[in-house]
């Protein structure tokens, strides 16, 4: 049922070159001193119930710097006879546990196939680092991801204590390095933007494929199968943050989770849906009418919605505040909202975020960096100031609006009740201005109307 969308998506990209993640160790190493040692641990399974867990997810910074995917896992880099050495601990090869789960690269693997000069069995961690620590003097480590890993760093730098009196030695500080390895991850390199076109096709796809699937009486969480089944489909690993499909009332829901209700014809569906490839996230929504045709209320509310994304998506300019694009988008709202007769605050008390109307029916950002996480890493405001853009910044564009008639707090306009739209893509800022990885997802009222209820040919 998949095989016509397929031939829409170009092949998998090559994966990234051992070269690059040596480069990306190095840009952090040159950051420390010789007496440091980075320390990055695997996260532990997380239990789905009983002895059943969930599919296996290490953590984006592990990921960035060696490609391992691996559970149970610690990467070290420390400096050792004028060099930084980078070690990886792993599951040893064990072939009765190989039978039951699966098999393992091993320390041969993590050798031969990944950008780290040593390899040893976790069973070595804990002598290998004791040793290591022993004249560290500070420990690059964030806590609280590994309680196992935090005790074992724990007990080191104690046990370090008498030696730290006698001679000195030891390490005095344990340090997060997130600031560190978030600043890194912030501009992506041309490999890691080949990873994030392609999860970005395979959900734009996805999308246009739900569309298709749109008709009275679809339930949402059939909508949802179609996406993610796709996902898997295209060889993505999955949703790289749980979809939220939601119809009718349950678009105004901006986390809408649930997934079970059935679409009426009259009205819209927003869906927020992205794959993840090789680690990286795609964050895409779309929202369209079940019955293929926007009735004049929902045409009014997309239109102004667009507008304001485009305005959004053209303020990702190079040189921009990362704030550009929020606010070009909530001064485009605003004005269609009082054109509307929505607001009858001037579009400057609209914006108020104290006392303006606004917030009303838009209540949250316009952008979140995206990349190996969905809200991916990186300052915002370094130092209490909107950073500016620069080539290689991924974020997404995603304004709103939702008139949720439900609600207590506001009164909905009732030509508008229950009507949620929010329109997201995922741009790539580049010193020719931005590059939207999500630009085959269809968008435009023409595109949408063309395809809702149609099946693909
Ligand atoms: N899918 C979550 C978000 O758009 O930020
Ligand atoms: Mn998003
Ligand atoms: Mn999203």
């Amino acid at each position: 049922m998949f095989a016509e969308a397929m031939a829409r998506l170009p092949s998998h990209p090559a994966p990234t070159l051992l070269e690059e993640f040596e480069q990306r160790q190095d840009r952090l190493t040159s950051q420390f001193r010789h007496d440091d040692v980075f320390v990055l641990a695997s996260p532990p399974h997380a239990v789905h119930s009983n002895d059943v867990e969930y599919p296996y997810r290490t953590s984006s910074d592990l990921i960035y710097l060696t490609g391992w995917t691996e559970a149970e896992s610690v990467f070290v880099l420390r400096h050792e006879d004028g060099r930084w050495v980078s070690s990886l601990f792993v599951q040893p090869k064990d072939t009765l546990k190989e039978i039951w789960e699966g098999r393992r690269p091993g320390v041969e693997g993590a050798l031969s196939s990944y950008a780290v000069n040593e390899a040893y069995g976790n069973n070595e961690l804990e002598d290998q680092l004791s040793k290591w620590l022993t004249n560290a003097r500070r420990v690059f480590h964030r806590g609280g991801v590994n309680h196992h890993i935090d005790g074992l760093i724990e007990t080191s730098v104690q046990r370090r204590d008498r030696a730290r009196q006698h001679f000195g030695t030891g390490p005095v500080a344990v340090e997060d390095p997130s600031g560190l390895l978030a600043e890194l991850r912030l501009r992506k390199s041309a490999s890691e933007i080949e990873q994030m076109v392609y999860a970005s096709k395979v959900a734009s796809v996805a999308h246009e494929l739900a569309m298709r699937h749109s008709r009275e009486g679809v339930t949402e969480y059939q909508l949802q199968s179609v996406i993610e089944g796709f996902f898997s489909y295209a060889g993505t690993s999955g949703w790289s943050y749980p979809s939220i499909v939601g119809c009718g009332e349950n678009a105004t829901i901006l986390h809408y989770k649930t997934n079970q209700d059935v679409c009426g014809l009259d009205e819209v569906i927003l869906i927020d849906a992205g794959a993840e490839f090789r680690g990286y996230a795609s964050d895409i929504t779309r929202s369209w009418p079940i019955s293929g045709k926007f009735t004049d209320a929902q045409r009014e509310i997309y239109e102004v919605v667009l507008e304001a994304q485009l305005a959004a998506i053209e303020a990702c300019q190079v040189g921009n505040l990362y704030t550009a694009p929020h606010d070009a988008a909530r001064t485009v709202l605003a004005e269609g909202l009082i054109r509307l007769g929505v607001i009858s605050q001037s579009v400057e008390d609209a914006l108020d975020m104290g006392t303006g109307e606004l917030k009303r029916w838009y209540m949250h950002n316009t952008s979140h960096w995206i990349g190996l996480d969905v809200h991916d890493a990186g300052v915002y405001k370094p130092g209490g100031q909107p950073r500016t853009l620069e080539p290689g910044m991924c974020l997404t564009v995603e304004p709103g609006l939702y008139f949720g008639a439900w609600r207590p707090d506001v009164d909905c306009p009732e030509r508008y009740a229950n009507i949620g739209i929010r329109i997201e893509d995922d741009v790539l800022i580049t010193s020719d201005g931005p590059i939207v990885l999500t630009d085959d997802c269809p968008k435009s009222i023409e595109d949408i109307e063309r395809i809702v209820g149609k099946d693909l040919r």
